[in-house]
């Protein structure tokens, strides 16, 4: 049966982050693996009373088909909330998706033709790889500084692959508390991105999932709200902010022709979101304190990341080459340890010390050969007292793999 599957499915390989992910299941494993918000921040009291008031009251409306755009009420809901985030969207720039995966689905069915280049962050989100990958994009990584993405790199390598005769399309960027590594894309690099993609006629997808969830420092503008030309695409998810299991988000476009083309192919992929989740998220924004609400979130991740810093600082060796970033918001943070250590060689060693983390290459677009000595670990799910004993057992297995590597290098 193999002869059936299309050569654009083939081309997504197995995931080997899915196998070692397995691993991490047993409950006596404290898993810094998962990307999963933490649940005691979905409102679920208030959501399950909306929901029921929906399907009483509202069912012929709510378990109908919609828009394929997304239902006006949600969308006025989103736009009374975010304008004062300078962010000011009419009715027709807005297009509810199945959350922001399908957002970026849509946009490489739109908008990539097989062999086209897309450059995004080196590393960078695991799933929208993936989706570019069954659209057959080239993509570029762009390797991250401290602020964001290096544009000076960036600059070079869209000359050299306009002068390979390639077809430049498009920059994708997490700018905010970037998945995995936490790092925050600073304001110059965010202006000097859309001057860059203005110069080359290129879109920039900006995936803002995580915009919402700093507790530290000054919030920076999106690359959405300073463009005035309609080439930045924005998606926003509710799956941080409200609940992952909503399936829901909201995608930004204020050019009319590229609006006009994703619906066409919403429509074409799933006609429409369900009506009932945009109607609960609707009423939740209009009728509770959506700003106290995130605060709580905030403060929860606040708290998670705090510990986790501390006990890296406790633990951790100090060793040449062992560091790790530290976000101002976000479930994420991403650690470099001596060249010389292989993170997923070192795996099974962590599962054995009964800890879990996701292997760094994984998240880059040259398919493994980069971030071998990296891993992301996220401070989402866990206990502060669950992450301070996580960090423990990390700590020793990082330790005994370096002393192993010494004996190693010193045999040699
Ligand atoms: C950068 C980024 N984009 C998109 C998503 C997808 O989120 P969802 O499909 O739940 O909206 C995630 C989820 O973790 C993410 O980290």
């Amino acid at each position: 049966m193999k002869r059936h599957i299309s050569k654009r499915a083939a081309g997504v390989k197995r995931s080997t982050i899915r196998e070692l992910l397995k691993l991490t299941e047993k409950p006596e494993i404290i898993s810094f693996a998962g990307g999963l918000p933490a649940p005691e921040t979905f409102p679920h009291n208030e959501l399950a009373e909306i929901a029921a008031d929906e399907l009483r009251g509202h069912y012929k409306n709510v378990l109908q088909y919609g828009l394929a755009e997304g239902s006006r009420t949600l969308r006025r809901a989103v736009i009374d909330w975010l304008q004062p985030h300078e962010l000011a969207p009419t009715l027709d720039q807005l297009l509810v998706t199945t959350a922001s995966q399908q957002g970026l689905d849509l946009i490489a069915k739109a908008f990539l033709d097989p062999g086209d280049v897309i450059f995004c962050e080196a590393p960078t989100y695991l799933a929208a790889l993936q989706t570019f990958t069954l659209f057959q994009a080239e993509k570029i990584g762009i390797p991250l500084d401290d602020d964001g993405m290096n544009l000076d790199i960036l600059e070079e390598e869209i000359a050299a692959a306009k002068r390979a005769g390639k077809t430049t399309k498009a920059i994708y960027v997490i700018p905010d508390f970037q998945n995995p590594t936490g790092i925050t894309l600073s304001l110059e690099k965010r202006k000097r991105l859309l001057k860059i993609a203005q110069q080359a006629d290129l879109l920039i997808f900006e995936d803002n999932p995580y915009g919402q969830l700093r507790f530290e420092g000054e919030s920076i503008a999106s690359i959405y709200s300073m463009d005035t030309e309609g080439r930045v695409i924005m998606l926003f998810t509710f799956s941080k902010v409200l609940a992952a299991g909503m399936r829901l988000a909201v995608l930004f476009a204020n050019d009319a022709d590229l609006m006009e083309i994703l619906v066409r192919v919403k429509q074409a992929s799933d006609l429409c979101t369900s009506k009932l989740t945009q109607h609960i998220a609707a009423r939740y924004i209009t009728e509770y304190k959506m700003e106290e609400h995130l605060e709580q979130i905030r403060e929860c991740y606040h708290i998670k990341r705090n510990a986790m810093l501390a006990a890296l600082e406790k633990y951790m060796p100090v060793e040449d080459g062992v560091s790790w970033t530290r976000p101002d918001g976000g479930l994420f943070l991403w650690v470099r340890l001596p060249e010389r250590i292989d993170t997923e060689e070192m795996f099974p060693r962590a599962i054995d010390k009964e800890v879990a983390y996701v292997i760094g290459s994984a998240f880059y677009p040259d398919g493994g050969r980069q971030g071998r000595n990296e891993m992301r670990l996220s401070f989402s799910l866990n206990t502060p007292e669950e992450i301070e004993e996580g960090i423990r057992r990390l700590s020793e297995v990082v330790r005994e793999e370096i002393a192993a590597k010494r004996v190693g290098l010193a045999a040699v």
